[in-house]
């Protein structure tokens, strides 16, 4: 059976005294009611980390980064490497987020890179793609994100895609309170592991876990998650909360 995965991206929120306090709550939380399969992971600003790994190793949940660099190393200020993030115990890595498309020029090119690097140390990465509000509307979403997968992803080899996680991440949803209606996402998610499927085989494309994102909330995921494949959530502002977001790691059927 597939992975199913709740991660909670908390973008860039949160001071270290605050991050803490999250940490240990969501931890509570979890400790109280938890479906036993499903993957748990937070994913802070970079500062903290290693913190985060920390309470997440004692509390069964798993530590992800927001990004990486797609250099190995050297004089590249501000950056953070692959094997720097490894080192502080993370397991997951989103990358391609809309938000560093759009702010940071991110491209394809680059994002592949640092999927690659990410793979080298042994992390998960997250792998986020979708459509803006024009190119839905122009009925061009499903062009737009078989091209997203093709340049970052199908230059994999088999036993590489199968250490991938994608989120499917319409950017019309992303923080706007309109989320993708349950059939929506189920036909893109759908779309996405037939193209996953045409390049490796169609049980490589069952075996990728492929995730929703986008004003998901404690009011919608379980709908969205009985969707046969939505296999989890990629949380933002939801996941600010520790009791938003343990709901939703618990709106999966148990
Ligand atoms: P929201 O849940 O705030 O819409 O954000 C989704 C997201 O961007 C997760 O990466």
């Amino acid at each position: 059976m597939r992975k199913r995965i709740v991660a909670g991206n908390w973008k860039m929120n949160k001071t270290f005294i605050e991050a803490e306090s999250l940490l240990f709550d969501i931890a509570d939380l979890l400790s109280e009611s938890r479906p036993k399969d499903v993957e748990v992971v937070v994913c802070p600003p970079a500062l903290y980390l290693e913190l985060t790994s920390d309470i997440a190793q004692q509390n069964d949940f798993k530590s992800g980064a927001q990004n990486i660099s797609h250099h190995a190393q050297g004089a590249y200020t501000g950056e953070l490497s692959a094997e720097m993030v490894k080192s502080a115990g993370v397991k997951y890595v989103i990358l391609g987020h809309s938000e560093r498309r759009l702010y940071f020029g991110e491209t394809d090119e680059v994002i592949a890179q640092k999927i690659d690097k990410a793979l080298k140390h042994d992390m998960t990465p997250i792998y986020c793609c979708g459509e803006v509000l024009e190119e839905r509307e122009e009925e061009r979403h499903f062009q737009v994100v078989s091209d997203q997968i093709n340049k970052a992803v199908c230059h994999l080899a088999d036993h590489e895609v199968r250490d991938i996680v994608i989120a499917y991440e319409p950017v019309w949803a992303i923080g706007t309170g309109k989320t993708a209606s349950p059939d929506q996402a189920q036909e893109m998610h759908a779309y996405i592991r037939s193209i996953i499927s045409a390049h490796y085989g169609s049980e490589t494309g069952d075996a990728i876990s492929i995730l929703y994102g986008g004003s998901c909330n404690p009011g919608n995921a379980a709908e969205l998650f009985q969707q046969p494949d939505v296999d989890g959530g990629l949380i933002g502002g939801a996941s600010l909360k520790a009791e938003d977001f343990v709901k939703i790691v618990n709106s999966f059927k148990k």
